[in-house]
Formats: structure tokens, C-alpha cells, sequence
């Protein structure tokens, strides 16, 4: 894994951004493996800047988003399709027919994860995964103790990450408890991976991920069996490793 360091969480955006933007370029065809929470945000706002100011084109473009909350429909201010059109779709020429998100509100979710594991695979599987992390390790929604040959599949979300993101609903009692997220082996099939990492919040997990054992009660270590995973982190979030050197 390579780690870039960057001072905060602008800065982690704007490489974010520039990584992604070298890659759409080379390859406007480009499928990308897409994530929602606090983490990709302000790179979703560069990317916007520059298609406006230099035209970057992704009417070419797929991308499969990570994961999505049971019971949302797409037009439910919190569900992660909302997100997605309001934080980068909406403002970028993609062809929305190309934009793929599991459903909320499939009549049957198992055959909705079938589904979608099955989509990404016969478009020959995600070229570019952006991922963020959670302060307990999960990628996606895969919370600790998934299997590492896990596909997508319906998760019951730890109550930590449904406390992190209650941030985002009027109050915890709304955050849905239930989610259908890509598996760790839909993850890894990615031909390459980048990492965004920002925050005093997520040191720790940070730490654990760069020096703790491979193991599944810590999903992220997975992405060290990855050939190609780049990991752009801010100082906050690389604290705790300066410490160790
Ligand atoms: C989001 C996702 C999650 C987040 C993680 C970090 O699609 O799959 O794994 O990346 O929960 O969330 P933030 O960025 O809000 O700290």
C-alpha cells in the first residue's frame, strides 16, 4: 500500500480529485467504484470545479456506488442515491443510466445483492474503488467479523456506525439499522484502490490498518492482500503513526 500525506482534509480532496480526474481522462470508458458518508465530499465538489473549468467529461463513465440503506427510496433525502445525484451527479455531464446504487427498496433483497454483484461483473468489474473508513475498521458497510469471501449481501449495521451517522438523519432513531453493501470480495476484485482518510476521528483505525494483523475483526486490513491500493491521509489521521517512528 502507498500512503500519500497531505496536510488536511482540502488538500486530501483536491489530490483525491486529481487522481480521479488522471484516470477519467486516460480512460473515459472508466468504471468506478464509488463511496457517499463525510469523507468523499469535498472530493466530489473538486471534481465538480473541474469539469466546469476544464471540461472533464464522464458521459462515458460508470460507476457502481458501495452500498445503500434498506428501506430508502432514491428520492429520500438521506438515502445514498440522493446523495450521490446532490453531491456529484447533478453537476457533471454522467449519463445517470450509468450510475449504479443497490436498491433500498428492492421486493427482494437477496436477489437485489445477486443482482448487482452480477452487473458489476459483466461490466468486467470496477477499474478505480474510492473508499473511505470507519473508526472500527468496516469498508462499504462490511462491519468487523465479515468474511473476507463475503459478495454483496444485506448487513445489520454495527450501532457505532449507526451513531456516526445519525449525523446526517434528524436523530438515531431514523438511521435505517439494515444496509445491502458490496462484499469484501467485490471490493477486492477492483483492479486498484484509493483510501481517503481525514480526521482525528479516524487515527486510530488508521494506526491499526498500517501496523495490525490481517484479519477479518478488522475489515480495511483486507486492501493489504490488494496489489495496488493508494491511501491519501491528512496529518490529523496520520498522527498516530509519527508517534510510533
Ligand atoms: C460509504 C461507506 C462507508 C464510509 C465510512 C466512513 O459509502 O461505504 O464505509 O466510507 O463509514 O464514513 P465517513 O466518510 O462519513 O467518515
Amino acid at each position: 500500500m502507498k500512503i500519500i500525506e497531505v496536510k488536511d482534509y482540502q488538500q486530501m480532496s483536491n489530490k483525491a480529485a486529481e487522481y480521479i480526474i488522471e484516470k477519467v481522462v486516460q480512460n473515459p470508458s472508466i468504471k468506478l467504484g464509488l463511496a457517499t458518508g463525510g469523507t468523499p465530499i469535498g472530493t466530489y465538489k473538486s471534481l465538480i470545479e473541474d469539469h466546469k473549468k476544464n471540461g472533464t467529461s464522464y458521459q462515458k463513465v460508470t460507476t457502481f456506488n458501495l452500498d445503500e440503506y434498506i428501506g430508502l427510496a432514491g428520492d429520500n433525502k438521506n438515502s445514498y442515491r440522493y446523495f450521490m445525484d446532490d453531491q456529484l451527479f447533478n453537476y457533471i455531464d454522467i449519463n445517470k443510466a450509468k450510475t449504479n446504487i443497490p436498491s433500498g427498496i428492492a421486493a427482494d433483497f437477496q436477489d437485489e445483492c445477486n443482482r448487482y454483484e452480477d452487473l458489476i461483473a459483466k461490466h468486467g468489474g470496477v477499474d478505480l474503488q474510492i473508499l473511505g473508513i470507519g473508526s472500527n475498521g468496516h469498508i462499504g458497510f462490511n462491519e468487523p467479523g465479515t468474511s473476507f469471501a463475503s459478495k454483496t449481501h444485506i448487513v445489520k449495521l454495527a450501532p457505532s456506525t449507526i451513531q456516526a451517522n445519525a449525523r446526517f438523519f434528524k436523530g438515531m432513531e431514523e438511521v435505517p439499522t439494515q444496509a445491502i453493501t458490496m462484499g469484501i470480495s467485490t471490493i477486492m476484485k477492483s483492479k486498484e484502490i484509493l483510501l481517503l482518510v481525514s480526521g482525528d476521528n479516524k487515527k486510530e483505525a488508521l494506526y491499526r490498518l498500517m501496523n495490525g494483523e490481517i484479519s477479518e475483526s478488522f475489515p480495511a486490513s483486507v486492501l493489504k492482500n490488494h496489489p495496488c491500493v493508494t491511501i491519501i491521509a491528512d496529518k490529523a489521521a496520520i498522527a498516530d503513526l509519527k508517534v510510533q517512528c
